[in-house]
């Protein structure tokens, strides 16, 4: 029986400052995800138009987010660093699966819902459509998995829905063609075209909250800066926003259940944990009954031993422009002959005419 070959995909927008949830939810997982499989990670510059369609600086902040990936670990020699705009099958398989997808499954995504707000008769057809380029990221690949934070799990399950539907829409055309590759569907063994790619969601820091209100998640687009670390804050910034993060007056238990229905606490816990790579229990057991004004201060030194060299390395890999555009021009000729050759099979899926 074949089997489709491992493979890692994850993507970033290029909008606005990375902070520590994108770092500890995403980018170190992309790292270690280097040693044991074939990874491609991608800034989606398309995607980014879904927020803000006219940007002063998208190209700049294309090339932040690519010198933030290096500067955190990942090598573009051994695996695939490109921005998206730069493989146009990208948004071909976008448009496929947008006559795949249903609008009723879009509407039901809950990112969509938050940011179209009220008006959603006015917001626009890309960010309707905008789980449907994600699965076209993913799937353009054939990747297996995709390491991400929390927030992307309804887009993930998208993603296998929409691949399940095209292979079996065109079930016989995949079997006539020879080029189904068979896989486990719960109980069943089906043979599809795309694979029901595997989420890679967990460990403590799949969701890192804001640091003004734990209800909320740390996100670029918040408006308080104290709200989020960003990678590019420097030590006395980090020191200040964890001082100033909101907390309650309980010292630390030293059992999980003792978090419950304190969620400042969860979470600053949860980044202690993501950034020493432990455990939130190791971290009560290290700090339980003690004050905030004793776990603050090691949380800040933590966060500073563990992001200044990361904010430097970006620095100084920034500098280098040339080499951050070399790096996505290669990563993009790489990907883009995997994407066409995945492409030409869905065209001919499809009965497109081409050749
Ligand atoms: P984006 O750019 O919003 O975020 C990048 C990654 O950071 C994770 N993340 C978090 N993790 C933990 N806590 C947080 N507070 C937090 N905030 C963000 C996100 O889950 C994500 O993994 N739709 C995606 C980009 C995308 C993509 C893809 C991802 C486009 N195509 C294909 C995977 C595969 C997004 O907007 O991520």
């Amino acid at each position: 029986m074949t089997a489709f070959k491992p493979l890692v995909f994850s993507g970033v927008q290029p909008t606005g400052n990375l902070h520590l949830g994108n770092y500890l939810g995403a980018i170190k997982k992309f790292v270690a995800l280097q040693d044991t499989s074939d990874c491609i990670y991608c800034v989606v510059d398309l995607h980014s138009l879904t927020a803000q369609l006219v940007h002063e600086d998208l190209k700049d902040q294309t090339r932040a987010i690519t010198a933030a990936f290096l500067a955190s670990g990942i090598d573009p020699r051994k695996h695939i660093v490109f921005n998206q705009s730069r493989v146009m099958q990208h948004a071909e398989l976008a448009w496929i699966f947008n006559c795949v997808a249903r609008i009723g499954w879009m509407n039901r995504m809950t990112q969509f819902k938050d940011k179209a707000g009220k008006d959603r008769e006015n917001a626009s057809l890309g960010l309707l459509a905008y789980p449907s380029l994600m699965a076209a990221d993913i799937l353009v690949y054939r990747a297996t998995h995709v390491p991400v934070g929390d927030d992307q799990k309804q887009h993930l399950e998208l993603t296998r829905d929409i691949a399940q539907k095209f292979n079996n829409d065109f079930s016989d055309r995949i079997a006539g063609l020879g080029v189904g590759v068979e896989m486990k569907v719960g109980e069943e063994t089906v043979n599809g075209f795309f694979p029901l790619t595997e989420p890679i969601i967990g460990g403590p820091a799949a969701r890192i909250m804001s640091l003004r209100d734990g209800s909320k998640k740390m996100s670029k687009s918040d408006p308080s800066d104290l709200s989020r670390i960003n990678l590019t804050d420097d030590a006395d910034s980090i020191s200040k926003k964890i001082r100033k993060a909101k907390t309650d007056p309980e010292a630390l238990p030293g059992e999980l259940d003792g978090l419950a229905g304190r969620p400042e606490a969860e979470n600053l816990v949860g980044i202690y944990a993501g950034l020493a790579e432990i455990s939130k229990e190791a971290v009560l057991k290290e700090f339980g009954g003690q004050q905030f004004s004793v776990f603050k201060p090691a949380l800040a030194d933590l966060a500073v031993e563990k992001l200044a060299p990361v904010a430097g390395e970006m620095r100084r890999i920034s500098g280098d422009r040339a080499y951050v555009d070399a790096v996505l021009s290669d990563g993009g000729e790489r990907a883009g002959l995997l994407a066409e050759a995945t492409m030409k099979t869905v065209r001919d899926i499809i009965g497109l005419l081409q050749g």
